[in-house]
């Protein structure tokens, strides 16, 4: 997602920074910017777009000699990717960048602002400097000042600030987003991933959550969660960059389902709270009038979109259906101006879902797209839109998208079974218990994972895969077999369960793989009875459930089984780990697979 970089020394800090965020680009951002503190003055920089807009904007800046500087490359999450609200924030004499989401920055914004404090951005970050400098006005000394401000904040962060107040210091500060202090002798760094630091320092100390302090010229002082010192024991750092950008995994798609774990935290981030579900990007009485919802995608957000259409229907009681763009354009869809028109693209660039959308529009309907993209082309489109957050996406085969699409379609199921009080409170309880609980489905266990890399190797042949799956897990069997089949090259398709003995089942053999997805909380008797037909028939089976199941050849048992939601994320990281063990057997480029773009912008 974001990038940080700090640094505190006296080479020319500028290109340190600008150099230092250069090696982040491959994280995605759309706004960028730093701050320098130097001879006791600060100096600031900001650019929308890439970060030769920023260069371009600072070019006459110079910055030698002794001082500290902050710099951050920004992927909206919280307002629009404009200048004001890109990194650093200012207050009236420190600045601020920040990397995660401040889950309880509306309370605190009021609180200020009630104590006359001006709000610049509609971030949530903004609110870390004010709080600093209201500490600093009460007299406290600047580090104390920082201690207390990082003691109010609730949520995810990697703070760095630097401050009129104490020069030549960088205050920092970390919980749940990754934060890293590089040392080249006197000289110090500070990244949010190593990439940044490689080739300049060399070694690191990687901040453990709860950990903060400050820095400054040749001294670091770390402090633990509960306030006492602690040694900085550094390791050395890596030197092989590309490996580094992969955070280790061989592929980024690899590490992309690893992340899904954290990213679908910073989707529900703000937005599961006690009480229920709230988008506050989306206008008040979005949904009035509405009396039913046509969601429409492509490929993978196709598959979410039928996901959320179960949700939607058997939770929310609102009528929903579910298109694929490039058909729905050509079809001379009936459409009504009572039907909300959801499209979904991680790109928010995809041309059938856009022209899609452009119709809707042109037939009154009111539009909200579910977009991981700020500022693409559906998003500036669309009347609203909720942002995925999944940050950046570089694997062709989308997977942290498709989790975090999935994410917010049952939030907004259950934001929208509220609103039309067709959910009893005890199940409001119940769902925002599992979407809380959803980072622990979503991890992979080491042992789960090396467990499918030894099974990957009997599924390297054959004559065709059959995914299935029923209710919730037909989409899932969809978004399985389209894994496969897009890195791997083999045959794979995705089947209603119920549906293969009106057809498919004539393929049936020893020589026919199928993956059966067999969650305990729906429909488990019937899913097995239609398994059972197909064993019958010989045909190689891959069961994925928590109940041991006798006839299967192959058999991974997973352990979430107390919500379908979860069961649903649990098996979706199995067949994501499956197709990508498979297709790296095969010997394929796994990021980026043969024939495939990651964003199709012609028809
Ligand atoms: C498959 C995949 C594609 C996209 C599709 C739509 O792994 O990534 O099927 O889902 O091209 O793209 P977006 O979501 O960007 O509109």
């Amino acid at each position: 997602m974001c990038g940080i970089v700090g640094y505190i020394g006296p080479k020319e800090k500028k290109s340190i920074l600008l150099d230092g965020l250069q090696e982040l680009e491959y994280r995605g951002y759309d706004s960028a910017g730093f701050a320098v503190i130097s001879g006791g003055k600060l100096s600031h920089f900001k650019a929308v777009g890439k970060l030769a807009n920023l260069r371009k904007k600072a070019a006459d800046f110079t910055s030698e000699g002794p001082g500290a500087a902050i710099g951050h490359t920004r992927w909206a999450t919280h307002g629009k990717p404009t200048e004001l609200n890109a990194h650093p924030h200012m207050g009236a004499f420190s600045y601020v960048v920040h990397n995660g989401i401040i889950e309880n920055y509306r309370p605190l914004k009021e609180e200020l602002e009630a104590q006359g404090v001006r709000f610049l951005s509609q971030t949530d970050t903004e609110v870390i400097v004010h709080l600093f400098e209201q500490k600093i006005r009460e007299g406290l000394e600047p580090f104390e000042a920082f201690r207390a401000t990082i003691g109010r904040l609730e949520g995810a962060y990697a703070i760095l600030l630097i401050s009129e107040a104490a020069p030549e210091t960088i205050f920092f500060a970390k919980n749940g987003s990754p934060l890293l202090i590089a040392l080249d002798g006197e000289e110090i760094y500070f990244a949010s991933s190593d990439t940044a630091v490689i080739g300049k320092a060399q070694e690191a100390y990687y901040l453990e959550d709860g950990e903060y302090g400050y820095a400054r010229p040749g001294e670091v002082r770390l402090y633990r969660p509960d306030d006492e010192p602690k040694a900085l024991t550094t390791i050395p750092l890596p030197s092989d960059k590309a490996m580094a950008q992969k955070d280790g995994y061989r592929f980024f798609m690899e590490k992309e389902i690893y992340e899904q774990s954290t990213v679908i935290g910073d989707t529900i981030l703000g937005r599961v709270l006690d009480e229920g579900i709230e988008f506050e990007e989306l206008p008040d009485g979005f949904f009035d009038g509405i009396a039913s919802i046509t969601i429409c995608a492509c490929g993978t957000s196709y598959h979410a979109g039928l996901t959320g259409a179960y949700l939607l229907e058997r939770m929310a009681r609102i009528p929903c259906r579910v298109e694929i763009a490039s058909e729905f354009r050509y079809k001379e869809p009936l459409l009504s101006p009572d039907t909300l028109f959801v499209t979904i693209s991680q790109s928010g660039e995809t041309a059938d879902t856009l022209e899609a959308l452009k119709m809707a529009k042109r037939a009154g309907l009111r539009s909200l797209t579910i977009c991981n993209v700020d500022n693409s082309s559906i998003v500036r489109e669309s009347d609203a839109a909720i942002l995925t957050r999944a940050g950046i996406e570089k694997g062709v085969a989308s997977t942290k998208a498709f989790a975090t699409q999935v994410m917010v379609l049952w939030m907004l199921t259950l934001h929208l079974g509220q609103k039309r009080g067709t959910l009893e409170s005890a199940t409001i309880r119940r769902e925002i218990d599992a979407m809380r609980r959803s980072p622990s489905a979503l991890l992979v266990e080491e042992k789960l994972h090396e467990r499918i890399h030894r099974l990957s190797k009997r599924y390297l042949h054959g004559h065709g895969f059959f995914f299935i799956g029923r209710d919730l897990f037909f989409p899932l069997a969809l978004e399985g077999a389209l894994k496969l089949k897009e890195i791997s090259y083999l045959h794979a398709e995705g089947y209603p369960a119920g549906e293969m003995k009106h057809g498919p089942i004539a393929l049936a053999d020893a020589e026919l793989f199928t993956i059966a997805l067999m969650p305990r909380t729906l429909l488990y008797d019937k899913i097995k009875s239609n398994v059972e037909e197909l064993s019958a028939r010989d045909a190689t089976i891959l069961a994925i459930s928590p109940e041991e199941f006798e006839l299967a050849d192959d058999f991974i048992r997973t352990k979430h089984a107390e919500h379908p939601m979860l069961e649903f994320f649990e098996m979706m990281v199995v067949t994501q780990l499956l197709a990508m063990e498979i297709a790296i057997r095969l010997g394929n480029d796994v990021d980026m697979p043969r024939n495939l773009a990651k964003s199709v912008t012609v028809e």
